[in-house]
């Protein structure tokens, strides 16, 4: 199975770190054993969202140059048994070149049934680093101009890098909302021009928002989970429908 995803974006804040977290927390419930990667070298905060940054001791730069070992790199999350983080390096100089890190990932991914890299906006190298492991990717977007233009310069790169298994999720939709600013016509006009296959539509949700500002505590029960589910099913092959908001 084609278990490494790189979730991307291009413009920054259009939920890929949320994304991760939702998606990884869906796959547990599911049964799975999770990997979380944190790539935003400089900037990271998967530790935060999951309310463990006081465990991290060790990063993932730590892990490289035998710091410590691998393993002492993961940290189990505080509220979902078999969701797993290692953490980006704090300090920005110490990013890792895309070969070492797709070495770290291919001798760690064994040990896990999907393996989830959170990528830093924006295309350069912090990105190619974060995609060179990928089996495929998820490009998360909104639903206007700004944020479709970047998703479909990250596909661009993504191809060019050989990643060919590509799906769109679109964040924080509200169709009020979506209807009222007028940028595209309907959810076919922004699919149309990311030029990427739609797997979810996520909603706006403050409930989302919340959880992740509590270390994501009850988010397995949370009803805002469902489209993650989906997502989840739909990244096994399953043919479920989506859910649109
Ligand atoms: N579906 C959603 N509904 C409501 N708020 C959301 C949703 N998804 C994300 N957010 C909020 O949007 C903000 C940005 O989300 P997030 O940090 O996940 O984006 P990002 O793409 O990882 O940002 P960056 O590019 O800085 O890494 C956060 O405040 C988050 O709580
Ligand atoms: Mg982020």
């Amino acid at each position: 199975m084609d278990n490494v995803i790189v979730v991307a974006s291009g413009k920054g804040g259009t939920g890929k770190s949320t994304v991760c977290i939702c998606l990884s927390v869906a796959l547990v419930k599911k049964g799975k054993r999770v990997l979380l990667i944190d790539c935003d070298c400089g900037m990271r905060g998967l530790d935060i969202m999951l309310d463990i940054e006081q465990d991290i001791l060790f990063d993932a730069s730590d892990a490289v140059c035998g710091n410590c070992t691998f393993a002492e790199a993961i940290y189990g999350s505080r509220h979902n048994k078999n969701l797993f983080l290692m953490a980006a390096p704090f300090d920005a100089e110490n990013e890792l070149s895309p070969s070492v890190f797709k070495q770290l990932v291919d001798s760690v991914k064994t040990a896990f049934d999907y393996v989830i890299i959170d990528s830093p906006a924006g295309i350069s190298s912090g990105f190619v680093t974060a995609a060179a492991p990928a089996d495929r990717a998820l490009i998360v977007t909104n639903a206007e101009p700004t944020g479709v233009r970047g998703g479909l310069k990250v596909r661009k790169k993504l191809e060019a890098l050989g990643i060919k298994n590509l799906r769109l999720v679109i964040n924080r939709f509200d169709r009020k909302m979506f209807k009222k600013l007028g940028f595209y016509e309907d959810l076919d006009a922004v699919i149309d021009a990311a030029q990427t296959q739609l797997i979810a539509l996520v909603p706006f949700s403050i409930e989302i928002s919340v959880i992740m500002q509590r270390g994501a505590a009850g988010l397995e029960n949370s009803s805002a989970l469902a489209v993650f589910d989906r997502l989840a099913d739909r990244l096994e092959g399953k043919r479920v429908p989506l859910l649109f908001g």
